[in-house]
């Protein structure tokens, strides 16, 4: 089920397209959250998805979307089949499928940062499109195919299909046209008017139709490839996001990263961690983690890591300390745009609000985590630091939960075990 932190609305498990909240009303300031605990499946099931390499297919059983199918009718093969046949898609358009990233100990990012204990490394440069964004969209992608067949969708030729959409500046823009080229399904990119030349290649190079969006004098506050994508949507297209507002089910499948850390950590006897560190950008990332982890049974306060050139979640948390726990009943008192114009070399996460961060204070507080602020000096010595150290070419986007683990390192305020995730192949 999916129940709204702002309102309590809930949508049953068999509702098709649950996106967005039947109570917003445009201003996207409710957020549906999952609520499930985990059915318990056949051995038969258990055994032919235990030892899966793909995570969609070893965890589909703590996916919101097995809810939705099973509603539907599918049996546990059934759904797992299509799981597979979409998963062969992806391979054919992106070199692989969706296969567990490795998690390994660098003692040399410990000794660089001077930390005590050791420092887990997740490597998801290597998974679908270089990040760990396709992992959100998958479970979008996942139900619209499977609503599809199911004939549910308001659409019955595949010529008819509306077209995806989404606002990203980076990594979530290719993993959306990955999937979307795996699909076959048409898809509307909303970027910045500065994005990056490679970006841009590697996008139309999938097929997927670029919009650059410069800021128009009559825009809103907020930035403009949202404004955008949002009346794209508004006349029909599908949120293909990678925000939780937007659309609820990228908190499904982003939780796989998680569960399979969760599981590496155990192989390697580790329980619980001193922190695990999360760059935040719109902020669906560390909550999907976070999340992921805990239902994986590891504990680990959830530090959430925003540079000092964006830093609204920092600012909702400071306020939160005071106040109770209605949260998002309360939106705009946490959250609303940054004012100042937001800059850092990490430039995958200067979204100028922290969209996802009803999900972030849950998982903040459930952890017993934090908020840090990384100066700028620690996101530019992350960035060379940790592919040195760790060996694996992340971007700076990618590199700033190292930057966050240094800030903290350096003031004596983590200690132990900790956790990074090293996202965002270098381009
Ligand atoms: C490599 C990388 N890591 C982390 C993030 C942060 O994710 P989120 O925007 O969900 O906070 C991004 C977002 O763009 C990213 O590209
Ligand atoms: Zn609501």
């Amino acid at each position: 089920m999916l129940r709204c932190a702002a309102c309590s609305r809930s949508l049953d498990a068999d509702q098709p397209l649950p996106w967005r909240c039947p109570g917003e009303t445009g201003d996207r300031h409710h957020i549906l959250l999952i609520h499930r605990d985990e059915p318990t499946v056949s051995t038969a099931t258990r055994s032919a998805i235990a030892t899966d390499t793909n995570p969609f297919v070893r965890f589909a059983p703590r996916l919101a979307w097995w809810d939705f199918v099973h509603a539907h009718g599918w049996n546990d093969e059934q759904s797992i089949d299509a799981i597979r046949r979409l998963d062969d898609r992806v391979a054919a358009v992106a070199g692989t499928g969706f296969r567990i990233t490795p998690l390994t100990v660098s003692p040399p990012l410990s000794e660089a940062v001077g930390l005590g204990g050791r420092v887990f490394v997740k490597n998801e440069t290597g998974n679908v499109a270089g990040s760990h964004k396709a992992r959100h969209l998958f479970s979008i992608l996942l139900h619209l195919v499977a609503a599809e067949e199911l004939g549910l969708t308001p659409w019955t030729r595949r010529d008819d299909r509306p077209a995806l959409a989404i606002s990203s500046c980076g990594n979530a823009a290719i993993a959306a046209s990955t999937l979307a080229a795996a699909a076959q399904w048409p898809i509307d990119v909303f970027i910045p008017e500065w994005a990056g030349g490679v970006v841009v290649d590697t996008l139309d190079a999938l097929g997927a139709r670029v919009n650059r969006c410069p800021r128009r004098s009559d825009d809103p506050p907020g930035d403009p490839t949202v404004h955008r994508f949002r009346e794209a949507v508004a006349h029909g297209a599908i949120p293909f996001s990678v925000q939780g507002p937007e659309n609820s089910l990228c908190l499904d499948g982003g939780r796989t990263i998680g569960w399979e850390s969760a599981e590496q950590l155990h192989e390697l006897g580790v329980t619980s961690l001193s922190a695990v560190y999360a760059q935040v950008g719109g902020g669906a990332f560390a909550a999907s983690l976070s999340r992921g982890l805990s239902e994986g049974g590891v504990r680990a306060p959830l530090v959430a890591v925003q540079t000092a050139g964006c830093a609204p979640l920092a600012r909702a948390w400071e306020i939160a300390h005071d106040s109770t726990q209605a949260w998002a009943t309360d939106w705009t008192r946490f959250m609303w745009p940054w004012e100042h114009e937001p800059t850092s070399l990490a430039d995958g996460i200067l979204d100028d609000e922290t969209y996802d961060w009803v999900a972030d204070f849950a998982q903040l507080e459930a952890s017993g985590g934090r908020v840090v602020v990384a100066p700028e000096d620690d996101v530019v010595l992350a960035a060379t630091l940790a592919p040195q150290a760790s060996g694996i070419a992340a971007s700076p986007t990618g590199t700033a939960g190292v930057a966050g683990l240094i800030t903290e390192a350096r003031g004596g305020l983590v200690r132990g075990d900790v956790m990074v995730v090293l996202s965002g192949v270098r381009r």
